[in-house]
């Protein structure tokens, strides 16, 4: 292996898992289903009907990547005022992702 080589696999690859992680780090999915459905399902069943998911699934969704759902969370969780912390927030992101949005970044 050239030097250089061996610098590339010494410093950069360690750093490729922090580049792929998600926006909400390791929040926890399964906790953030349990506050969009006290908090947010409701407003988007009204419209939508069934679940609500199809706010998530329907054609011209205005969502495209992990951050936005992430600040879409954190809009809405001001605009209804849910009181969520931005731990809280980065749950309900992540449950929103592995549950519809399905992006890979
Ligand atoms: C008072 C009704 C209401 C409540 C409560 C509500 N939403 Fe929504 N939500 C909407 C409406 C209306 C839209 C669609 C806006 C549009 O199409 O321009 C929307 C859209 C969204 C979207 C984007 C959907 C897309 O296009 O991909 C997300 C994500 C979302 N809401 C998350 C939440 C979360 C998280 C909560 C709970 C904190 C919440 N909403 C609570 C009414 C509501």
């Amino acid at each position: 292996m050239k030097p250089l080589t061996v610098l590339f696999a010494a410093f950069l690859l360690p750093a490729l898992p922090a580049l792929a992680a998600d926006p909400w780090g390791k929040a926890d999915a399964k906790a953030g289903q349990a506050k969009h459905a006290e908090k947010c399902v409701a407003c988007h069943v009204k419209m939508y009907g069934g679940d609500g998911s199809k706010m998530y699934t329907r054609d011209g969704r205005m969502l495209s990547t992990k951050l936005d759902i992430l600040q879409r969370t954190a809009a809405c969780n001001s605009q209804v005022q849910a009181g969520w912390f931005p731990e809280e927030e980065a749950e309900v992101a992540a449950y929103l992702n592995q549950h519809f949005y399905k992006f890979k970044d």
